[in-house]
């Protein structure tokens, strides 16, 4: 293996150490930092991730509050859980665990969350801060994969990154952030997803490649230019493993790469926290 890796342990782990900071100044005027989050359903890797997003708080001081309602909840029974904690001033920031069950309409929930404590950035007014370039939380995976770059010091300023995937919690934002005239971004984006041609011809041309489709190994090595940044932010499952969107041996031919654990997802888990100091930090 010749690329060097990406490693998210080690730089969430100094990030978790900064926003741990910031909560100990605000519990110490007495403020709250609670973090209210909401599951639906029976989804094993979602009620993996909210534990470890617990488990993440409880290091740094920050409270949780938990809802975890069953899989056949209602549209209303679950805007009902968002609205009390929209309204409990114990509870500074809110996380909705995505995907919902079948059936459920995630734009609405999303809608529900009052926008100043939206732990996710995925509220609809918080999306068109980030469209607009004005300061609002960013969605958590996009945020933290610029944050990882940085540390890291992958050129991606004036480069082309290619970005894989369209979703809501990834691909769309990651690009518009991307593209942004701000410190580690700045990039030329191209967006390949599943309704493109030939996709292996563009992801061959970025500087830097983000694989956020969620299909286990479909980024391959003949897919990426020598020396290029990989970054795999998909995840699938096959049991209880967790399964990259990256072919092992693209290490042999990337620069970076990030690991097949330990690389985006607790860059995700920091940029959480940071969203969440943040929202308690805005509270009046
Ligand atoms: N499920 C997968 N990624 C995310 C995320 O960033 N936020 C939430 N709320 N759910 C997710």
């Amino acid at each position: 293996m010749s690329a060097e890796l990406l490693d998210g342990e080690k730089v969430a782990g100094r990030m978790k150490m900064e926003v741990g900071d910031r909560v100990a100044r605000l519990i110490a005027s007495g403020r709250s930092v609670a973090l209210g989050t909401i599951l639906v359903g029976e989804d094993g890797p979602s009620e993996r991730y909210v534990a470890m997003k617990h488990a993440d708080c409880a290091e740094i001081g920050i409270e949780s509050a938990h809802v975890h309602l069953g899989p056949s909840a209602t549209q209303k029974e679950i805007i009902a859980a968002i609205s009390t904690m929209n309204d409990d001033p114990a509870v500074a920031s809110i996380l909705v665990q995505l995907p919902l069950p079948e059936g459920i309409n995630e734009e609405e929930v999303l809608l529900a969350v009052d926008p100043a404590k939206d732990a996710d950035g995925l509220h609809p007014v918080n999306l068109g801060k980030l469209v607009m370039g004005a300061p609002g939380p960013l969605p958590c995976t996009p945020a933290g994969i610029v944050e990882l770059l940085a540390a890291h010091k992958v050129p991606v300023e004036g480069k082309h990154v290619v970005v894989i995937g369209r979703g809501l919690t990834i691909g769309r934002p990651l690009a518009l952030l991307l593209a942004m005239r701000r410190p580690g971004c700045n990039a030329a984006v191209t967006v390949v997803h599943t309704g493109v041609d030939d996709m292996a011809s563009l992801v061959r041309e970025g500087d830097v490649v983000v694989a956020a489709a969620g299909v286990a190994g479909l980024v391959t090595k003949e897919m990426i230019k020598p020396g290029a940044a990989v970054v795999g932010a998909g995840t699938s499952w096959e049991g209880k493993r967790l399964l990259s969107d990256v072919a092992e041996d693209v290490s042999d031919v990337a620069g970076w790469i990030t690991p097949r654990i330990g690389g985006v997802g607790p860059m995700t888990r920091a940029m959480l926290l940071r969203n969440a100091v943040l929202a308690a930090e805005r509270l009046p």
